[in-house]
């Protein structure tokens, strides 16, 4: 293929159709855009031509066919096809000697398979737009046979790209695009894009460097009805994402794939969980990042190969690509977060210690806990119920002998300062005799509920028995969910709801009436889901729902529940809804939090927990954890004490356990355990001023939280794929221990100078692995240079903890220098940060002094003081210290670790504070 550059930029202001027709049949287009549209100047688009577009499809021409083994497109992912099938299809069919499960296919697609043909490119209000055409058909039912290119330079970031129908419109995802704020800078776009029209593809180039990004020139680009496919090769084989999977933190690319179809599912290798998110991300290896996200909502399949490339197929929807340029993997992040919408700030007791069990019966025995917990010194702030709460298992009511007096019990543990959450599944049960459940008969007169393919109501069997599903995408199940939401809060203030079950999952197959034989429940291509069937475990995918049928909308069901369910807290609260849904997709961290479903209690699932959470914070739903000490299966004393080190660390941490298993609440182990456990329960509580700030910038910047170490150092390679270790902001590493019977972590420190948090002791790391020893009392986490950690005293609840006194971590470079700085507000009045009440404080400390300096106030601070101030690094023992001026007494320094201490402060966190040394 010849690739001619043509002019890259395009001063011309009015509408200009260049064409240069070059002898080898290259053609170069170039549009220069009318005055509106000037932002798009920048972008070079070429148009190239295959070179020798000739295809015959009952002969392949044998040079065609001689493709790298770890290049070949499959071109029989529906069945394993014979030679003459297979080139009947025109396709090349080379048997390789070894077959096994994954592997190079023997039937593969040339570069110049018979695709779309794409017709000139003109310039519309929003980019450029062509008509592509299929000259002959593919071997799939129902080819769309004209589709509609749109290319929108966005941003000079971001690239839009959407092939659609324009004869007929299909489905496209509702609800997930939200114009977050975030820079919308048109010059200089940081990539060109190439279009060979025939057959058609497109390559995108990162115009710094010349790096192909993507170039779906490497397959043909097929779509029909219920089958788009689409290939591209990557830019290299670091690629992170396409959640939610049990898998590392970069994916494995040998042969292997990955489906998006939510599933009640418990984490396990090779199947498709509770969550979809067609994003990924690509570390290009020398520090730069891209990112791709498909917006779809179908159910899809991702396989990957070596070369490194990729080919998505989705089996509905259009194809709507996002490709986002960075340059760093962060801000490939912020990028895609400001399609999807950036995080909800969360209330801030919920970042303190949330404790679950299914099996605690009675209010009661839920009582006892907390009163347990209390006599452990464990710090809870919020104890929840599972659906033992519930009469008959019935959502919105509550069982009146064993639960009572619920409501008295959420007000007594209101009083102890804690907070109270309990299950809301979306299956609404259908069977209890009229009159009797009012939630259903006033759905039903609604009309609020999904319904079967001959129009009656969708009948499946869930904890309750037989169950509607109500239609989130439906306004009046919306306002039907509000209004009894409203009437269950009138009996029992709960302060956040947890909506489990939301996949949706469903313990019959479709309904219990079965499923209709069609070509939704049965597509040509069913991508590899648990089950084999689309229905398995859900609904029947021909069910309709207000926007479209349930074949369209399945993936969407948690992150619609999760709409309904935070605009319904808003609504009366009106403070910030919290919200825990177990299903996900794209924009679901603007409502909700997320936990990782129900994980085993063993060592492999601590492990993989890493990688889980931090792939939400990339999802953009940094509030997340993985279930404390597993769900499923007995825990044992080690494992949980471990898992509660870790789970400190987890943004949302939640210790939650299932019905049949032994009890795994603090207060059951031994005294060593307990310490242990309430030992690092206090650390994260000390740190909440810290993980506060970072939620905020979460919330107005997309920045992540629980950040994995390539996103702070994108260039160092040992970085790349480490998922055993996270950091918290840019500031604190840790390192768990994640082995039985392991008293020592082999942790990673990047290049430069990291403190231990515990005792300040000062390791100087060339970008190396250092054995730290880790007795089961003790979790390694360092504080980098340069940062300065606000930390508070711990305390049962944050209701106590928020008044106590502030520390500041200060972790010095090497030329003295540290910053940091503090978000603080009232922890749940809404839109704070909107609304301007906040304050904010800005900490650096520079030669020999810390300072604070308060940038906003707002009484959010009153009363409160700086009670200490450690300070790692100092080299030069001190002989005296000032707090603003007046000389401290009391003032420790140690020689061996180099940590100075300046405890027994009361100075006012409104006024600047200035401690000084010398
Ligand atoms: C395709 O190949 C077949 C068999 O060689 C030949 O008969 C036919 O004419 C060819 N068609 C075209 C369009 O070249
Ligand atoms: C195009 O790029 C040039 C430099 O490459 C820059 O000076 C100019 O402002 C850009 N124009 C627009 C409209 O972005
Ligand atoms: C895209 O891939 C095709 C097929 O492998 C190759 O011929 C072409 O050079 C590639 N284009 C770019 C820009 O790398
Ligand atoms: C709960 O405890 C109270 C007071 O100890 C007792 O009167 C009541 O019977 C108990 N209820 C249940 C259901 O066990
Ligand atoms: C489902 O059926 C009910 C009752 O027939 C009707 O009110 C409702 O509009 C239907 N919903 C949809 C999405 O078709
Ligand atoms: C729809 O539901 C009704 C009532 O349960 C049932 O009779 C009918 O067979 C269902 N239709 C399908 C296609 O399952
Ligand atoms: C807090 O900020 C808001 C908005 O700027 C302002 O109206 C209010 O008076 C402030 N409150 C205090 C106590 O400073």
């Amino acid at each position: 293929m010849a690739i001619i550059r043509c002019l890259n930029t395009f001063a011309v202001l009015t509408c200009v159709l260049l064409i240069i027709v070059y002898e080898d049949n290259t053609i170069c287009v170039a549009f220069s855009p009318s005055k509106e549209r000037q932002h798009s100047s920048n972008i070079s688009y070429r148009i190239i031509k295959a070179q020798k577009y000739s295809h015959n499809v009952s002969t392949v021409p044998r040079d065609q066919c001689g493709i790298a083994v770890e290049r070949r497109i499959d071109c029989a992912r529906d069945r394993s096809l014979s030679r003459a099938e297979c080139e009947s299809r025109g396709c090349c069919y080379l048997p390789l000697p070894q077959s096994g499960l994954r592997g190079p296919p023997w039937c593969f697609y040339t570069v110049f398979y018979p695709g779309y043909k794409m017709g000139p490119m003109l310039p519309t209000e929003r980019g450029h737009r062509a008509i592509l055409t299929r000259s002959a058909p593919s071997y799939l039912p129902r080819d769309i046979h004209t589709l509609q290119l749109d290319v929108m330079a966005e941003t000079q970031d971001r690239l839009h790209l959407t092939l659609k129908d324009p004869t007929s419109p299909r489905y496209e995802v509702p609800f997930v695009k939200s114009q977050s704020k975030g820079h919308k800078s048109m010059e200089n776009p940081l990539y060109d894009v190439d279009f060979q029209p025939e057959p058609f593809g497109f390559s995108v180039r990162r115009k710094s460097n010349g790096r192909v990004l993507l170039n779906t020139t490497i397959g043909p680009l097929l779509f029909a009805d219920q089958y788009l496919q689409l290939s591209t090769s990557l830019a290299s084989s670091t690629v992170s994402g396409l959640g939610e999977h049990y898998t590392p933190i970069t994916l494995d690319l040998d042969w292997s794939s990955v489906s998006l179809w939510n599933r009640d599912m418990a984490p396990h290798r090779s199947a498709n969980l509770y969550g979809s998110h067609p994003f990924f991300l690509v570390q290009e290896g020398d520090g730069q990042a891209h990112g791709v996200f498909l917006l779809n909502s179908n159910a899809m399949e991702v396989f990957m190969q070596p070369a490194p490339a990729l080919t998505w197929v989705t089996i509905g929807g259009i194809l709507d690509f996002f490709i986002f340029l960075g340059p760093s993997p962060q801000s490939v992040i912020q990028q895609y977060q400001e399609v999807i919408g950036y995080p909800m700030m969360p209330p801030y007791w919920s970042l303190g210690f949330h404790l679950c069990r299914w099996g605690y019966t009675s209010t009661n025995i839920t009582r006892t806990v907390v009163q347990l917990m209390r006599q452990a010194k464990i710090p809870l702030d919020v104890q929840w119920n599972d659906l033992d709460y519930a009469d008959q298992r019935r959502v919105f009511t509550f069982d009146p002998q064993r639960f009572g007096d619920l409501p008295q019990m959420v007000e007594d543990f209101h009083q102890l300062g804690m907070k109270y959450v309990l299950i809301l599944d979306p299956g609404i049960s259908s069977a209890s005799p009229p009159g009797s459940y009012k939630p259903f008969d006033d759905g039903l007169k609604k009309g609020v509920f999904i319904n079967n393919s001959t129009g009656q109501i969708l009948i499946g069997k869930v904890w309750p028995g037989p169950t509607a599903f109500p239609d989130f995408t439906n306004p009046t199940t919306q306002d039907w969910w509000m209004d009894w939401i409203k009437d269950f809060y009138n009996k029992v203030p709960v302060d956040g709801l947890w909506i489990d079950m939301n996949e949706p999952s469903n313990f019959v197959q479709g309904s219990v009436d079965g499923c209709p034989d069609s070509e939704l429940e049965k597509p040509p291509y069913t991508p590899g889901v648990i089950g084999g069937q689309l229905n398995s475990g859900t609904l029947c995918v021909s069910a309709q729902q207000y926007l479209s049928n349930h074949y369209n909308l399945h993936n969407l069901y948690g992150l619609t529940e999760a709409i309904a369910t935070h605009r319904a807290l808003l609504k009366v609260k009106k403070t910030r809804p919290f919200v825990l849904s177990r299903s996900s997709f794209p924009g679901l961290g603007r409502f909700s939090a997320h936990w990782t479903g129900d994980v085993r209690s063993d060592w492999e699932q601590l492990r993989f927990s890493i990688p889980a959470v931090l792939l939400f914070g990339l999802y953009g739903i940094p509030l997340v954890g993985a279930d404390v000490c597993g769900f499923g299966g007995d825990t044992n004393e080690e494992l949980c004490v471990r898992w509660t080190q870790l789970g400190a660390f987890y943004p949302f941490m939640r210790n939650h356990n299932d019905r049949p298993n032994a009890p795994q609440e603090p207060y059951v182990f031994s005294q060593r355990a307990q310490d242990a456990m309430r030992m690092v329960i206090n650390l994260r509580y000390s740190l909440l001023p810290f993980l506060y700030t970072l939620f905020h910038h979460a919330h107005t910047s997309a920045s992540t939280v629980a950040r994995p170490l390539f996103l702070q150092f994108p260039t160092d390679p040992d970085c790349r794929s480490i998922d055993r270790q996270f950091l918290w902001g840019s500031s604190l590493l840790i390192s768990p221990v994640l082995e039985q019977g392991a008293v020592e972590v082999m942790a990673y420190l990047p290049p430069g100078t990291w403190y231990s948090l515990h005792n300040g002791q000062t390791y100087y790391s060339k970008g190396q692995y250092i054995v730290f020893p880790a007795s089961l009392d003790t979790i390694i986490v360092h504080v980098r240079e340069r940062s300065i950690i606000p930390q508070q005293a711990p305390a049962l609840t944050t209701a106590i903890s928020r008044k106590n006194p502030f520390t500041l971590t200060v972790g010095l470079s090497v030329g003295n220098l540290a910053k940091g700085e503090l978000f603080w507000d009232d922890g749940e009045s809404l839109d704070t940060f909107e609304r301007g009440d906040y304050s904010y404080l800005l900490f650096f400390a520079e030669e020999s002094y810390v300072v604070s300096k308060p940038i906003k106030l707002n009484g959010s601070l009153d009363g409160l003081v700086l009670g200490e101030v450690r300070v790692f690094g100092v080299q030069t023992p001190p002989t005296a210290v000032w707090a603003n001026g007046q000389k401290v007494p009391d003032f420790s320094y140690r020689l061996d670790t180099k940590v100075l201490t300046v405890a027994g402060l009361e100075l006012p966190m409104t006024a600047k504070i200035t401690i000084q040394w010398s």
